[in-house]
This record gives structure tokens, C-alpha cells and sequence, in this order.
């Protein structure tokens, strides 16, 4: 039988296919989860939790929401807990997007912007961000994007970003919510990497516009991205069509799981500041292995735990066949930029959120292939 329609745009991830068909002793510098031990706040949950396990209710549970809210400076009715901010971008993007609308989203991109608005039959235009400066997000092409493109229904910022690891500034950041503001498109800043930097904290949305929604999960700074917890945060408006889509794909996120995150919540400081450390040593071990195996120096992202690198110039032509080789050739899995957008052809992302002895060995295999 023929699959749906809607599928004929939607293609497997690289970042998976690549990952899972690696060979056993492939270093992981693929995927983007934290590989240090989950906060023991959770853990502590999770091992407490006794009596019935019910399914909650749809828009989470209220003392989860209220952890979330207080967290933010908002409200309960303002909180949907959702199956990580993947749950969160499905419902959104399901609940908001008709067949034929546009959606911006940023060059480069998480790889789910595009396949989730394609499901909806919608179509994801892209922004650049600034190649010039470390592909920060800058107010101008988002701007720029909106006067060109006057029918976008959303419009979504990622800062950190995964792919690059750049931020942005609270003007820039503000810039974009007045223009969606004041032309009433949607805002949807993807907010899961901004309590994992290696300076001052990047701005949130929610720090400079009560306009827009706010995602975000425990997936990356509170270290548990196996829980599946996430939220949307912002007006209750659009929360309620989103919980209806949310509802009807997974009734919400698991009992036992909200329970875990309510206690990391409850410790988000100290897992941060720990978390924060887990990926300094971390980048240290790259930015050391860098040095000795391919006399190249790096300075931190902004946040989150990838290094945007650029390619060997006779990878370029054909760079998912350079990481396939990268892979089964020399042990090392790397995701080709290209996976990510037009502006990551020259690029591959190399995740370091693996142990820093993987690292070290994942870089010492690489580098034959950047000097061949
Ligand atoms: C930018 C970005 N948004 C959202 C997600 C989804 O994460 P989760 O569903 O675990 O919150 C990821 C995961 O890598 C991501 O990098």
C-alpha cells in the first residue's frame, strides 16, 4: 500500500541514518543529546514514584505547569506541557498551518522545521543567518524575509542554534517580535539550547516581548532528553488548538516523566551550573584535539554543544558520500551540513556532547580526511 500523500515530501533524518546504521565502534559525534548521567533530582523521582500511573490531563500536570510558569515569570494558563519541543513544533505546526501557507524558519535549520511544515501541507521559506558572524540571527533578513514574503503565517528563531551554535541579541531578538507583532504572524522562539552557553546567557523571548511562544524542553540543559518532556509557553489562545492536536497524537507526555521534570525543575540552577560545566570540558577536549590533530583554533559557540565546521574542499561535491566514508572508513560519525540547509553545503556539524575521550579519539580519526 501507498503511503499518505502528505509523506511524498518527508524523508528519513540524516542525522538518524546516518547514526544508526554506524558501526559499533563509530565514535557518536552525530547525534545532540547530553551524554552525562541524568540530574540525580530526577532520578530520585522516577525511582518515588508508587500508586496508580494515570494518563493526566491534556495540558499536563498543573503542578508541572506551575513549575514551568514560575520558571518563566508567566502564568499556569500560559503552559503547555507537550513530549519535548518536538511535540511542541508538531502541535503548532499542525494546529496553525494550512495547506499552502509559509512558514520562515532559519538557513541553517533544525531539520524538523521543514519536514513538520511539509506534513502540514505547509512550506518552510528560509531566512539567512549571519554567515559573516558566526550565523548569529540578526533582525534584518527575518525583516527582510516578512516584506518579501507578505502571506507567512510563523515565523521561527532558534538561538542558540542547532546547527551553528549562534545566539542573538536582545535588540535583534526584540526587532522580530515587534514586526511579528505588528503584523500579527505567529512567533515561535525554539529556546531548548539557551541555559547551555559558555558566556552570558542569550537572551529569551520571553525576556524582551510577551508576544510569540516560547519552546523549550528538558531535553539539553536539564540533561534528561530520554523523559520527553517539553513545553509552549505563551498565549493561552494559541495554546488551546495546540493541546487539541497534542491530545489526539499522545494524550501527553508520560505521568512518571512530568514527575521527574517537575523535580529537575525544581533544581534547574544547580543542574546548569553543572550541565554548563559538562560542556566546557567537553569543548576543551575538541578545541585541544583540533589543535594537535589539525593545527586549527576554535573559540566557543555561543551556546549549545556543536562545532559548525567547515569541510575539506573535495568534500564539498558530495559531502553526505565524505561522511558515509568518514563513517565506515574511519569510525567517525559527523552530519553533513547540507542536511541542515542551502548555507551548510561547505559544512558538516560535529556534536560534542559526547565524553570528552570520544572526542578526543573521534578528532584524532578524523583528521587524515581534512588533510587528504
Ligand atoms: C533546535 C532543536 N529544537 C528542538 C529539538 C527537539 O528536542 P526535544 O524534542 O528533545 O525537546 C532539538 C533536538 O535536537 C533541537 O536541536
Amino acid at each position: 500500500m501507498e503511503p499518505a500523500a502528505r509523506l511524498s515530501l518527508l524523508k528519513p533524518s540524516p542525522i538518524r541514518i546516518l547514526s544508526e546504521g554506524a558501526p559499533p565502534t563509530a565514535i557518536p559525534l552525530g547525534l545532540g543529546e547530553p551524554t552525562w548521567d541524568m540530574p540525580e533530582a530526577a532520578r530520585r523521582a522516577l525511582m518515588a514514584s508508587s500508586g496508580p500511573c494515570p494518563y493526566g490531563p491534556n495540558f499536563g500536570l498543573p503542578e508541572l505547569r506551575d513549575a514551568v510558569a514560575r520558571f518563566h515569570g508567566a502564568t499556569r494558563d500560559e503552559v503547555l506541557i507537550t513530549c519535548g519541543s518536538e511535540g511542541a513544533l508538531f502541535s503548532l505546526f499542525l494546529a496553525f498551518l494550512n495547506p499552502g501557507d509559509d512558514i520562515l524558519v532559519p538557513d541553517p535549520y533544525f531539520p524538523a522545521y521543514t519536514s513538520l511544515a511539509h506534513l502540514a501541507g505547509a512550506e518552510a521559506l528560509t531566512y539567512p543567518l549571519d554567515a559573516g558572524d558566526r550565523f548569529r540571527l540578526k533582525a534584518g533578513p527575518v525583516l527582510a524575509a516578512l516584506e518579501a514574503h507578505p502571506h507567512v503565517k510563523a515565523v521561527l528563531v532558534n538561538a542558540p542554534s542547532n546547527p551553528t551554535g549562534g545566539a542573538t541579541t536582545a535588540a535583534h531578538l526584540k526587532a522580530i517580535a515587534q514586526a511579528c507583532e505588528a503584523k500579527g504572524v505567529m512567533l515561535i522562539s525554539d529556546e531548548v539550547y539557551l541555559d547551555l552557553h559558555y558566556g552570558t546567557r542569550p537572551p529569551s523571548l520571553r525576556d524582551v516581548s510577551k508576544y510569540g511562544l516560547v519552546i523549550t524542553s528538558v531535553s539539553k540543559g536539564w540533561g534528561a532528553a530520554g523523559l520527553r518532556v517539553g513545553w509552549i509557553l505563551g498565549d493561552p489562545a494559541w495554546l488551546g488548538p495546540a493541546r487539541t492536536v497534542h491530545g489526539y497524537a499522545v494524550t501527553g507526555a508520560a505521568h512518571p516523566a512530568q514527575r521527574a521534570a517537575l523535580a529537575l525543575l525544581e533544581d534547574s540552577e544547580r543542574i546548569f551550573v553543572a550541565a554548563r560545566h559538562e560542556i566546557r570540558v567537553r569543548w576543551e577536549a575538541l578545541a585541544a584535539a583540533l589543535k594537535t590533530h589539525l593545527g586549527q583554533d576554535i573559540t566557543p559557540p555561543d551556546g549549545a554543544f556543536y562545532h559548525w565546521m567547515e569541510l575539506p574542499e573535495t568534500a564539498v561535491a558530495d559531502p553526505m558520500a565524505f561522511c558515509l566514508r568518514l563513517r565506515d572508513e574511519g569510525g567517525v560519525v559527523l552530519v553533513p551540513g547540507a542536511t541542515f540547509g542551502e548555507q551548510g553545503k561547505r559544512f558538516a556539524r560535529l556534536s560534542f556532547a559526547a565524553s570528552p575521550a570520544q572526542i578526543t579519539e573521534g578528532v584524532r580519526r578524523m583528521a587524515p580526511f581534512w588533510k587528504a
